[in-house]
């Protein structure tokens, strides 16, 4: 099947990513490995090479280099509320999303009553659901889990309904699946948290790389995302509204500033990584300014998300209609070409016949890159059945990869099939 190249092109913007350049048995390594972990373009390592070079110390002391590290951390934190469309004293940097979670899960349960319940659904990467069950086990609360429909893994409604009511006190629910892409409907998740008073913790770590961000509009209380998944370095990133991080209480030491967002950051935070941080953000500008976009850092960053949106849904259209053709091939999730605006590139499955380890490793040795297994969506894969069999390939795309790639895991995928039918 001919097919055109998904509009705007931006596998132009390729020629940024080094690492796209590696070889393997003499072809370009293909990456499409990144809901596990997404490559960085330049901008990000001369962030980090300058950091070094010409800033690196603690905060806040007389002196020059510290003051460059200031102004690296003011700057990544404005930079970082414009791309998510809060207020910069509203971020909050750690370690990763998992981390963060731990963390404020266990300030949001100084506020929490026996008797009190969280609400977690099945199709939620685990580190959105264990933070809240343990909690659950040390403060006495009622932990309930939504179900899904598991024919196309979106989230159960009438389920959800159900399992909220007058008692519960936090929903935690993420915006985009990391195994089978559905993107959740946060504004149905907003109308039935709003009707308890229920704060709503998303987990943005799908989200955030692939689609454009504004915190108001999606109504949550809490978001969190990991820099690594879009293009940055390895940290994690909390965004909660402002008068919830002055309320709530942060486990830290007594010295540390009682100011927010600063209260939050315990410990010395990674500054090498927020100065990364900053040339991802270099990069998406440039991304959005090469669509006509005007205006300040926060209109660029809208502009290059949704460019990248347009542009990934063409790819995974494509991905999509081609695997359908591979015989015993079988998609969990959204594959209907009408619901793509539903589902990021995040494209999972299995194929008859071939244990999917082994699709990885074959796929891998082809120097194409993806994940198997769980991914930590261990509920999702457990309730489809398909924990003992090895769980799924996940193919995940994108906006630097391109419908050559594609063609070239397609081959691969088709040669393992015919194989398996011999
Ligand atoms: C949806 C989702 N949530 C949470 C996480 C955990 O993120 P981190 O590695 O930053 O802790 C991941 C990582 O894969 C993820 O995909």
């Amino acid at each position: 099947m001919a097919y055109s190249t998904p509009q705007p092109d931006l596998s132009p913007w390729r020629r940024s990513f080094p690492a796209l350049q590696e070889e393997l048995d003499g072809r370009p390594l293909v990456y499409f490995d990144n809901p596990g972990g997404t490559q960085v373009p330049q901008q990000v390592i001369d962030r980090v090479v300058d950091y070094y070079q010409r800033a690196n110390a603690n905060v806040h002391g007389p002196f020059l280099t510290s003051r460059r590290t200031d102004h690296v951390i003011a700057d990544a934190h404005a930079g970082m509320a414009d791309l998510l469309g809060g207020a910069p004293e509203e971020i909050v940097f750690g370690q990763n999303m998992t981390t963060l979670t731990f963390a404020v899960s266990r300030s949001i349960g100084r506020e929490l009553q026996p008797g009190d319940e969280i609400v977690v659904t099945v199709l939620d990467h685990d580190a959105n659901v264990a933070p809240w069950r343990m909690l659950a086990e040390d403060r006495g609360l009622i932990l309930r889990t939504v179900d899904i429909h598991p024919e196309d893994c979106t989230l159960n409604w009438d389920d959800f309904t159900a399992k909220v009511n007058q008692r519960t006190r936090l929903v935690a629910v993420g915006w985009a699946s990391n195994a089978v892409g559905t993107i959740n409907d946060l504004r149905c998740v907003r109308e039935i948290t709003q009707r308890v008073g229920a704060w709503m913790y998303l987990d943005a770590v799908q989200g955030v790389p692939h689609l454009p961000c504004d915190v108001r509009e999606l109504g949550c209380d809490f978001l969190v995302c990991s820099a690594y998944k879009f293009f940055g370095p390895h940290m994690g990133i909390l965004w909660a509204r402002a008068d919830l991080l002055e309320r709530l209480t942060p486990y830290k030491v007594r010295p540390a500033s009682e100011a927010i967002p600063w209260r939050w950051e315990t410990g010395t935070q990674n500054h090498e990584a927020q100065a990364g941080l900053l040339g991802t953000l270099d990069y998406l500008c440039s991304i959005g300014a090469a669509q006509g976009a005007a205006g300040g850092r926060r209109q660029l960053l809208l502009a290059a998300m949704e460019a990248i949106a347009a542009y990934e849904r063409g790819l995974a259209a494509y991905l999509i209609e081609r695997l359908r053709e591979i015989p015993g091939l079988r998609i969990y999730g959204i594959s209907d070409p009408a619901r793509l605006a539903e589902r990021v590139p995040t494209v999972a499955c299995t194929l008859d016949g071939v244990p999917t380890p082994e699709l990885g490793l074959a796929l891998g040795k082809a120097g194409i890159n993806t994940w198997t297994g769980h991914y930590y969506a261990i509920s999702l894969v457990e309730r489809l059945g398909l924990l003992e069999q090895g769980g799924m390939l996940r193919i995940g795309l994108a906006h630097y990869n391109t419908v050559e790639e594609i063609d070239r895991l397609l081959d691969e995928l088709q040669r393992i099939a015919r194989s398996a039918r011999l």
